[in-house]
Formats: C-alpha cells, sequence, structure tokens
C-alpha cells in the first residue's frame, strides 16, 4: 500500500491547493486509487475513492485555471501595444529612408513580384531604426504594418525582460512561430536596448534571451519574405555587435529630429482638424528648429489651451491664433539636446 495520508490529501482538497502541479495531484489520484483497491475494508475503500473523486474534481478545477492565465498571456503577447487610432504613412513626417527602406523589403516585393525575382533580391528580413526620443520610430512601424495589412507583432523588449520574466526564451519562440502562420506579418522589437545594455553576465538569462533572438531572427532572416524583422532604440552604441551583423538588423536607419520642411507639414497635420486664423508655417517652422516632433505635436497641444479658455470665458469658440502657437512654442523645451544629436553624428560615423 502506498503512504499516502488521508489528512495530508484532506488538507490538498480543503485549501484546493491551485499552484499543485497537474502531474503531481494525478501521481495523488492513482495512488488513492491503488488503495482503495487494496484495502479490505469497504469503508476504508469508500474513503479512498472519495478522495480520489475529490482530487480528479480539483485537478480540473487547477486545468481551468492554467488555461485561463495561458489565455491571458497569449493575448496580451500577440497584441501588447495595438491600441490607439490607426495610423497611415500619410501621417508619418518626413522619414523618407525609412519608408523607402520599408516600401522596398516588404511592400515592393508584393508589388513587382517579377521585377523582385529578376534580381534575385530577398524579401523581408531585418532593419533597426535608431535615433533620438520622440522622431516616430515606433509610430513609423505601427503605420507599416497598417499599411500592408500585415499581422503585427510588436513586443517591448523590457517587457520581455520583466513581465514575461522566465518565460522570455518561450515566448520569443511563440512569436517567430505565430508571425511564421501570417500570411504577412511586421515583427517589432522596441526599445531593443533593453536587451542589450545589461549584457556581461555570459551565463545569466538575459543571455539566453539575446541567444534565442538571434537563433530565431537567423532562422527568418531571408528565408520567410512575408515576415519583417523592425527593431528600434535610442542608444545603438549599446547593442549586440551579434545583433547588428547579416543577416540579422542588418540594414541600420538613424531617424533624427525634423528638418524644416517637416516642421512645417507636422504643424499643418496636427492642425488639420483645428479651427485657426491664418498662420505662418514658415515662421512656425523656423522657431522649432531643434525640436522633436513629438515636442512640435506637444506645442500644438498646449496651444490649444489659449483659445479654450477664450471660448469659455467668452462664450464663443473663436480661432486658434499664431500668437497662441508662438506662446507655446516660447513655454516649450526641446526633449532632444544637442549633446545627445553630437552622439548619433558621431555613431553615424563610425
Ligand atoms: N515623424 C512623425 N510624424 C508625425 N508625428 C510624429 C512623428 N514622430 C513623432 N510623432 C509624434 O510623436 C509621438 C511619439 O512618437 P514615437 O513614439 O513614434 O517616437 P519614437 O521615435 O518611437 O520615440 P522613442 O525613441 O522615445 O521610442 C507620436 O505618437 C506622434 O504623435
Ligand atoms: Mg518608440
Amino acid at each position: 500500500m502506498k503512504q499516502i495520508s488521508f489528512e495530508a490529501v484532506s488538507l490538498l482538497i480543503e485549501q484546493g491547493e491551485y499552484d499543485q502541479s497537474i502531474t503531481e495531484l494525478l501521481k495523488i489520484k492513482k495512488a488513492l486509487l491503488e488503495n482503495a483497491k487494496e484495502a479490505n475494508v469497504s469503508q476504508v475503500k469508500q474513503k479512498f475513492v472519495k478522495q480520489a473523486t475529490q482530487v480528479d474534481q480539483l485537478i480540473e478545477k487547477v486545468r481551468i485555471k492554467k488555461d485561463t492565465e495561458n489565455e491571458i498571456e497569449t493575448e496580451e503577447m500577440d497584441k501588447p501595444i495595438q491600441t490607439g487610432k490607426v495610423v497611415h504613412f500619410s501621417d508619418v513626417i518626413g522619414l523618407s529612408d525609412v519608408k523607402n527602406a520599408l516600401r522596398n523589403r516588404i511592400i515592393y516585393p508584393f508589388e513587382y513580384p517579377e521585377i523582385f525575382e529578376a534580381f534575385d533580391k530577398k524579401a523581408g528580413g531585418g532593419v533597426l531604426l535608431y535615433g533620438p526620443p520622440g522622431t516616430g520610430k515606433t509610430l513609423v512601424v505601427r503605420a507599416l504594418a497598417n499599411e500592408i495589412g500585415a499581422d503585427f507583432y510588436p513586443m517591448k523588449c523590457s517587457d520581455l525582460l520583466s513581465k514575461y520574466f522566465g518565460e522570455s526564451e518561450a515566448n520569443i519562440k511563440k512569436l517567430f512561430a505565430d508571425a511564421n502562420k501570417s500570411k504577412r506579418a511586421v515583427i517589432f522589437f522596441d526599445e531593443l536596448d533593453a536587451l542589450a545594455s545589461k549584457r556581461g553576465d555570459e551565463t545569466g538569462p538575459m543571455n539566453r534571451v539575446v541567444a534565442e533572438l538571434l537563433t530565431s531572427i537567423d532562422g527568418f532572416s531571408g528565408s520567410n519574405p512575408n515576415v519583417l524583422i523592425v527593431g528600434a532604440t535610442n542608444m545603438p552604441w549599446l547593442l549586440d555587435d551579434a545583433l547588428v551583423r547579416p543577416p540579422r538588423f542588418s540594414e541600420m536607419i538613424y531617424v533624427s529630429i525634423p528638418d524644416f520642411d517637416a516642421r512645417i507639414d507636422l504643424f499643418k497635420l496636427y492642425l488639420k482638424n483645428v479651427q485657426t486664423e491664418e498662420l505662418d508655417y514658415d515662421l512656425l517652422a523656423a522657431l522649432t528648429e531643434g525640436h522633436s516632433a513629438a515636442d512640435i505635436t506637444e506645442i500644438v497641444e498646449m496651444s490649444k489651451n489659449y483659445p479654450i479658455q477664450r471660448a469659455i470665458k467668452e462664450a464663443k469658440i473663436g480661432s486658434l491664433k499664431m500668437d497662441d502657437l508662438e506662446v507655446a512654442i516660447s513655454n516649450s523645451r526641446k526633449s532632444v539636446t544637442d549633446e545627445m544629436l553630437d552622439t548619433y553624428e558621431t555613431f553615424n560615423e563610425r
């Protein structure tokens, strides 16, 4: 007769030990049934059978709980940042290098397959976007995924390490396996430096995650023209050399702050649906030299406070004025410093 105490099993059932592994519970159930078979006294036999049934019920509960957890996790994994409004390429100002590179890799190969075939040109692969914050790296990738109707697998690398810690390697595997099944997919590793910057501990979990990422990318690059892998970072110099070697993120594109024309377009885009007096866009662009695209959206948002206050006070909706924008600009600050830009320039010359 197996050593299994009534008391221990009763306690288990009573507490509903949800964290028990199913395998463990199955073993207990098997032992209980064996004991029941071997018991001579019918009362004892019944007691064992009853407990076995209760353990069975517990197994079912644990199964349901595990399934629910997996479901939640899968949902989060697949679509963590696919919220907010739909973005199109036309909502992304400037960034023509980036748009072209993305078009060449995943849009044109579908539109002109015979041309790509004629030159044996591979599609898909990996592109790395780097540059200061608020310049549209994340935005352009979201726009791309939408533009081509691709399944979008965005992954914040910092989440990969914190939220799903311990399961990171499995999650990377799953991400790539899912993307592989898609007709067209964009896998996006945002904040890629989060993976690289903490390297050094050669046997640590971080290294296993990076290793899994490298293996997964290698298994893909060139082999599946329907999948584009895009990485983004503010700190490209922190990235592991192995990550930016062909065929991984072999194409690196610098995404910088907007130039004069782009700044005009940013103001126009963000004021598109706002009633304004006639605005001097050249002056607005001139006043915002050195500001990032995100800074300019912030300036526009701040400027709206003035006509709103006036409208409330005067009980009449008027226009947003050039003055409002100028005040907002004078109250704003550049989020990207000249030193930061120099650092990128130096990196570009490497
Ligand atoms: N090129 C752009 N065209 C239009 N809007 C932009 C552009 N770049 C940034 N913006 C505005 O700024 C916001 C932030 O941009 P985004 O998140 O894409 O920057 P990022 O380059 O990914 O920054 P980070 O490096 O900090 O991740 C966008 O949601 C958008 O409102
Ligand atoms: Mg970003």
